[in-house]
């Protein structure tokens, strides 16, 4: 039987409602509006893309979103230090870090600099180790939304396999880290894994967080499976995700679709970050 194909809308419809309202109580509680915060370096066009979309969702709640764009030429140390001045602007209520940045920046020497209270995105150490722990923290967007739809489904998710593909510290390791919070049995793929259809064939619940379009195919499926599919890529003008979709809803009882799955509410999860802080 073809999958459950998820529709995000009543989801982003309830969630969208919730957080207006959040955003009014903020406006009355601080006599302004909430505000995010994205930093973008060079030009990446999915980042770009992403930025577009945060700020007509910021909109849409209620919130202001300011956009501060770097030239691809930036120091790693100017960035620390304009960091720090988005940080410090207690007009920020989140700042986001859009990722990739230019090979000659170190991740880990600008988001070490966001305040954990702002790291709306949960990219820095602090909000990493509190995940790794399980302390209340900022989850990643993706894995935070995974988590969203996971509950608002009511998939069962403790005692089954969930199998991984990606393990990037935004997408698949904090993944990995709240279906194990899940009471899940994870395993984590990646391009060292070997025999990966043998793994993902395993999969109870398959995640794919990779950025290669179709790389996960019907024939690497479990009959019956849950897959989520974080990917976004842009083939021929397309978005599409890293699952072959056509193939793969013939054989999962549930699948993400790219575009309407995952990656509209991961906007709303930066969003209730900002609005409500860490959980
Ligand atoms: N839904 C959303 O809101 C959202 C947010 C952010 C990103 N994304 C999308 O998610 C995807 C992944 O993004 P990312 O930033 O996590 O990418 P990334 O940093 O490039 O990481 C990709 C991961 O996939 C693994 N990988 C690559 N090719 C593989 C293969 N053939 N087999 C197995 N594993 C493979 C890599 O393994 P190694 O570690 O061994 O290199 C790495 O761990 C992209 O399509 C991106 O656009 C979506």
């Amino acid at each position: 039987m073809p999958a459950i194909i998820y529709d995000n809308k009543p989801l982003l419809k309830r969630l969208s409602e919730e957080l207006r309202a959040e955003a009014v109580k903020f406006r009355q509680q601080h006599q302004r509006q909430a505000r995010l915060a994205q930093v973008i370096v060079g030009h990446d066009a999915a980042a770009e893309l992403y930025s577009r979309q945060l700020v007509r969702s910021c909109r849409n709640i209620g919130l202001g979103c300011a956009t501060f764009s770097f030239p691809f030429e930036t120091e790693e140390q100017e960035l620390r230090k304009e960091l720090e001045i988005l940080n410090n602007d207690p007009g920020n209520d989140g700042v986001v870090l859009l990722l990739p940045l230019p090979a000659h920046i170190r991740q880990r020497a600008v988001t070490e600099v966001l305040r954990p209270e702002k790291d709306v995105d949960g990219l820095g150490p602090r909000n990493a180790g509190n995940l790794l722990l399980g302390f209340p923290n900022f989850i990643p967007s993706t894995a935070d939304t995974i988590l969203t739809v996971l509950q608002d489904t009511a998939l069962p998710v403790a005692g089954r396999h969930a199998v991984i593909v990606g393990r990037s510290n935004i997408g698949g390791k904090p993944t990995a880290l709240v279906l194990m919070r899940l009471d899940a049995t994870v395993t984590v793929c990646h391009t060292y894994t070997q025999n990966l259809p043998e793994l993902t064939r395993e999969a109870d619940i398959l995640v794919v967080s990779v950025g290669r379009p179709g790389l996960i195919t019907a024939d690497m499926v479990k009959p019956g499976a849950v897959v989520l599919d974080a990917g976004i890529n842009t083939v021929n003008g397309q978005v599409v995700g890293d699952v072959d979709f056509a193939g793969v809803k013939q054989v999962a009882s549930f699948i993400t679709p790219v575009p309407g799955g995952l990656g509209p509410l991961t906007h709303l999860t930066l969003i209730r970050h900002t609005l409500l802080g860490p959980q």
